[in-house]
C-alpha cells in the first residue's frame, strides 16, 4: 500500500501549524473541527510529504493519551487502498485489531478512514483511494 500521510499528535495545533510552517510545510485546505472523532485537524505539506496535526478537542479525544505520554509525536502512517473493508478482512486475518471501524473522515473529502492495530508496528490508517 502506497503512504498518503504521517499523522501527528499536537497538544496546541495553532502554535504547532506556526512552527512547522517555519521548517517548511505550508497548509493545506482548512482546519476542521472533527466533533465525531472529538479532534482537530490541520493537513500540512513539504514536497511530497503529506503531514496530518491532530490535536484532541477534549479528554475524551482518543489522542488525549498519546500526547499525555509522549507530547508533540508521529503516530501513524496513513496508506491508501482501493477497498477498505477487503484490506481489514486480510489485516485481521494477519493479527491486527480494529481499534476504530471505517467511518467517512470530513479531512478526507468523506471517504472512509479506519484505525487498526499490529503488535509489532502500532497504530496504522488505511483510507479508501479511489484510484
Ligand atoms: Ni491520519
Amino acid at each position: 500500500m502506497k503512504i498518503h500521510h504521517i499523522g501527528y499528535a499536537v497538544r496546541d495545533i495553532e502554535k504547532s501549524l506556526v512552527e512547522f510552517e517555519l521548517i517548511g510545510f505550508k497548509k493545506v485546505g482548512e482546519l476542521y473541527n472533527d466533533t465525531e472523532r472529538n479532534v482537530i485537524i490541520q493537513l500540512m505539506k513539504n514536497d511530497t510529504w503529506l503531514i496530518e496535526l491532530v490535536a484532541p478537542c477534549n479528554e475524551n479525544s482518543p489522542i488525549f493519551s498519546i500526547i499525555e505520554k509522549n507530547n508533540n509525536t508521529p503516530y501513524h502512517f496513513c496508506f491508501c487502498t482501493d477497498s477498505i473493508s477487503q484490506q481489514i478482512d486480510k489485516l485481521r486475518s494477519n493479527n491486527y485489531v480494529i481499534i476504530e471501524p471505517a467511518k467517512p473522515a470530513m479531512a478526507f473529502d468523506g471517504r472512509l478512514v479506519a484505525f487498526l492495530y499490529h503488535k509489532y508496528i502500532g497504530i496504522i490508517e488505511l483510507l479508501e483511494c479511489k484510484q
